[in-house]
Formats: C-alpha cells, structure tokens, sequence
C-alpha cells in the first residue's frame, strides 16, 4: 500500500528535473499523476515512463488552467494535490538593466504559482481536503544577490503561509518546500566555479537528489503530515543552518 494512494495529483514542470522526481515518487506510492509542462514531448515520454498522463500547461496562462483543471475533474472527479513546482532561474543582481528577465522570472515563478492555488483552492475547499505544495527555494529563506529569483521565492514561501491560513478551516493544507543545491538543469547551467563555491558552502558536502526532494514533497502530499500547513521545509544538507 503506498502513502498516496488513489489521490489524484497534478505536478507543474514535471517533464523533467524535480518536477518528474516528483511525479515519479507520487506516482510509485500509488497516486494518479497529472504530469504537465510546457516541454510537451519530453512531458508526454516523462508521463509514459511512470504510469501517469500528459497535459500541456503554461502555468502562466490563467486560460490554460481552467482548461487542464476541467480536463482533470472531467476525467477524476477531484483533485487531491497540487505541486507548484515549474520554475525558471536567473543570477542577475540589482545591476542588472534586465526588467523584461525581472518580469518573466516573477511571471512563471510567482504568478504560476499563485494561478494554481487560485485554480485548486475552490475545488480542494468545496472537498474539504487537498494539499498545496509549493516549490521555492534557499533563495526565499535568506539575502541573496539574484534579486529576481530571490524576490520570487520569497513570494512563494509568503503567499503559501497566507492560503495555508485562508484555507485551514476548509481542510485543505498549504506548503512549501526550500531546496538547496539539487542536481538538475538549474545547476547544470551554472558556472562551474560557482557551482564548486556553492558545494563547498554546503556542510553536508555535496548536492542533492531530485529524489530527496521527491520524497519530502510525497510526505506533505501525503495523509501522514494531517497537521501541517503553512511550514516551510528545507532540504538543503545543511545549507543555510
Ligand atoms: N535545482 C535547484 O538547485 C533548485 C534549488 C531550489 C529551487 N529549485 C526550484 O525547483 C523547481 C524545479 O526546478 P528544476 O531544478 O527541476 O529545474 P528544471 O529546469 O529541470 O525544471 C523546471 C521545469 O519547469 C518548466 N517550466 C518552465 N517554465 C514553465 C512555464 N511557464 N509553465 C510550465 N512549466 C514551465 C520547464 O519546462 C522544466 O520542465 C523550480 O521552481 C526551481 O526554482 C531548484
């Protein structure tokens, strides 16, 4: 028997990276995953890969929700969990003469997020049950340079604490998870200097697993953590102890 069994779960940027970590430990503990993305043939073969379905979503398309959140109650009759997971990622600091970077991190990070809570919450209240997990970072827990991001990430662990406290009552739960340095295409991308810098800082001494996020996120979707909302976790190997 798995901890998630039967719930039926949509993970946002889920083609790959953490996002199909996510899915993929869901669905292994015997939820009904919706795997949505914009990278929608890596999507499709992602879904295929773990037992789950494909929806095509750009979180930042209020439109598009409402299509894929009837589409799921068309075809589940509910909806059990939401992982807030797609991002995007950039280093520029206040320096920067970037607004348009500024604007499309804050769009895809903080508004998708938001549009998905927007998007569940009505459905997850009128259940009486539902759990949100939404994905921000080390970067909304403490000062760092890339103002965008961490301006972003901040959002995501602040809007989390208010809907956690709007839907208390309702049954419904709201979270969010802070993952340090975890090995995908966000890291990847770095320099490899920085991205030494970043280990070396870590007292764990290495990155982390998209797996080691999955298994967190599985926990808060799951019934076992019935008392929690509003809390930030972070899986960080000790990162910003
Ligand atoms: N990797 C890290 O070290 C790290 C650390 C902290 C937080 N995070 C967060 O984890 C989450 C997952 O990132 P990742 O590391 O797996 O990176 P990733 O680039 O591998 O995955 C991000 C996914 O989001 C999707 N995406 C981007 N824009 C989208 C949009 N408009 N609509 C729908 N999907 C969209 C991408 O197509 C991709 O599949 C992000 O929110 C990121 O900020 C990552």
């Amino acid at each position: 028997m798995g901890t998630l069994d039967g719930k039926v779960i949509i993970v946002t940027g889920s083609a790959k990276g953490m996002g199909a970590a996510e899915a993929h430990d869901a669905s292994r503990q015997g939820a009904r995953v919706i795997v949505t993305d914009i990278l929608n043939e890596q999507g499709k073969e992602t879904a295929a890969e773990i037992g789950a379905t494909y929806r095509s979503l750009d979180v930042t398309s209020k439109e598009n929700w409402n299509e894929v959140i009837s589409s799921v109650i068309d075809e589940h009759g509910r909806i059990d969990g939401l992982v807030n997971n797609a991002g995007i990622y950039t280093s520029q600091d206040i320096f920067s003469e970037s607004d348009d970077v500024f604007q499309r991190i804050i769009e895809v990070n903080q508004l998708g997020t938001y549009l998905g809570m927007a998007a569940v919450a009505p459905i997850m209240a009128s259940q009486k049950s539902g759990s949100i997990v939404n994905i921000s970072s080390v970067a909304g827990m403490r000062a760092q340079a890339n103002i965008a991001y961490m301006a972003s990430k901040w959002a995501v662990r602040g809007m989390t604490k208010g809907v956690a406290k709007t839907l208390a009552n309702s049954g419904v739960r709201c979270n969010s998870v802070h993952p340090g340095a975890v090995n995908t295409d966000i890291l990847f991308g770095l320099e490899d200097e920085t991205v030494d810098q970043l280990i070396t800082s870590i007292p764990m001494g290495r990155s982390g697993e998209p797996s080691e996020v999955a298994r967190v996120v599985t926990f808060l979707l799951s019934d076992s953590a019935s008392y929690i909302t509003g809390a930030e976790l972070v899986v960080d190997g000790g990162m910003i102890i």
